[in-house]
């Protein structure tokens, strides 16, 4: 099994942006904790940080091409505005799991819309960096 591991902005800053929402954890830990995992799995994981949207709408578009199974993406603000990345991940009809860090849902307006979330299998808030090892698996329990 083949899984993209896509963030989008900001989350390369894992650790030193407002460890209070997002944890102490930095982005290279969180890396290496779902490298682990995927290797205990026998999944072959390709990560992926961008702070770009067309960054990420040219990844989604290359898990297709390279046969990916599965693909869990936390588009950091992107969620809340980009139609592109939904269509990229209608486009590919990839199983996705949308991760996001912190509970959105209670935190301001503007971060209770997903649009990204229509196309996704599962999304997974308010687990902290856990909530990543938690879509893999469900993607792993979920494969065809
Ligand atoms: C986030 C939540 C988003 O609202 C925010 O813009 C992020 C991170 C999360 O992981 O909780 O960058 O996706």
């Amino acid at each position: 099994m083949k899984i993209y591991l896509l963030n989008g902005p900001n989350l390369n800053m894992l650790g030193i942006r407002e460890p209070d929402k997002y944890g102490s954890q930095s982005y290279a830990t969180l890396l290496e904790m779902i490298r682990e995992h995927c290797d205990k799995l026998g999944i072959e994981l390709v990560a992926y940080q961008s702070n770009h949207e067309g960054d990420l709408v040219d990844k989604i578009q290359e898990a297709y091409f390279e046969g990916a199974d599965g693909i869990v993406i936390n588009p950091g603000a992107y969620t809340h505005t980009s139609i592109a990345l939904l269509d990229a991940v209608k486009a590919v009809s990839i199983p996705t799991a949308e991760v996001h860090i912190s509970k959105v849902e209670e935190r301001e307006d503007f971060r209770q819309v997903s649009h990204i979330r229509q196309a996704c299998v599962k999304t997974i808030t308010g687990h902290g960096i856990n909530g990543y090892v938690e879509a893999i698996d469900f993607l792993w329990e979920n494969k065809k």
